[in-house]
């Protein structure tokens, strides 16, 4: 069993405040016994026996950037399946990827928090369905080098299997030990990059995109983080590019460049022309 360090409110007040600068994710007060069981075992492992000097070196030590990237590993919620809210991925597809690959484009999708891969390998099983996998280009991206390790293997079993339609398994998925083995064509069709949404030059550097997908994310986000990082998103969107949320989330209550639009009973927040 892992030993739990004594998180004090004063040290998770510092401790949680620097997690949240660095990667968005918020604890409250009631998350004080949860952020002292996830942190702990890092800290012990980095021969600390107490949080206020694991937070010193978080905050100064000349690998906290290391030890950090290390610690969001513990920190993020990576629950993710196959075919999850694919309503919204069989509507970007064909609300604004498939007419653009009319015109003669290549559009550009990325999924922004990726977790382990199940998000963009089901966009990639919809796209290859309609034959417009390699007419698209697809990005992928997290901030825990952990998840995109397990992404890039495409190996999955047990609850990331547990919404898969017929027809999936045998022409997508190949079983494999007590799991299954993606297609070595849908992982080639993925680039996986590791970005911070927060790291604003980061995301920059992606470029621009048709479409955006930042699903169930920004959920464990304040909401002065959300109005960033929605911000951020936005800009890198193309003119009529759709960013696409979580059924769970909402952008309402904040004043976005973007427009709502339901289609097909799922809502996308588009970048409509000036
Ligand atoms: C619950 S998963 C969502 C996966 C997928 N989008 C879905 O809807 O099934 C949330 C993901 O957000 C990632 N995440 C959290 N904070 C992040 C940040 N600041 N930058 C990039 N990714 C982040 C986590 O690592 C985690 O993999």
């Amino acid at each position: 069993m892992n030993a739990t360090l004594p998180l004090s409110p004063q040290v998770f007040a510092i401790l949680s405040g620097l997690i949240e600068e660095r990667t968005g994710i918020r604890y409250s007060e009631a998350d004080r016994e949860l952020l002292a069981e996830r942190v702990s075992p890092r800290a012990i492992e980095r021969g600390f026996d107490s949080l206020l000097d694991y937070y010193y070196c978080l905050r100064y030590d000349a690998d906290a950037g290391a030890e950090l990237a290390l610690l969001v590993d513990s920190l993020v919620v990576n629950e993710t399946y196959f075919f999850r809210e694919a309503d919204a991925l069989r509507v970007v597809r064909d609300l604004v990827l498939a007419p653009q690959i009319e015109a003669g484009r290549r559009p550009r999708l990325w999924s922004a928090a990726c977790s382990t891969g199940e998000e963009p390998l089901t966009q990639a099983m919809l796209l290859d369905a309609e034959g417009l996998l390699t007419r698209t280009e697809l990005v992928a991206s997290d901030i825990s080098a952990r998840a995109l390790e397990r992404a890039r293997r495409g190996f999955y079993r047990g609850r990331a299997l547990r919404a898969l339609p017929d027809g999936v398994i045998g022409r997508w998925l190949f079983p494999e030990d007590d799991g299954v083995r993606a297609a070595s064509r849908l992982l080639q069709a993925v680039d996986y990059r590791r970005v911070n949404l927060l790291d604003c030059a980061a995301v920059e550097a992606l470029g621009t995109f048709d479409v955006i997908l930042c699903r169930n994310a920004l959920i464990y986000f304040g909401d002065e983080r959300i109005k960033r990082v929605v911000a951020t998103l936005s800009a890198r969107l193309a003119p009529n590019g759709c960013l696409v949320i979580g059924v769970a989330e909402s952008l309402l209550r904040f004043d976005t460049a973007l427009a709502c639009q339901e289609h097909r009973g799922v809502f996308v927040y588009r970048k409509t022309e000036p």
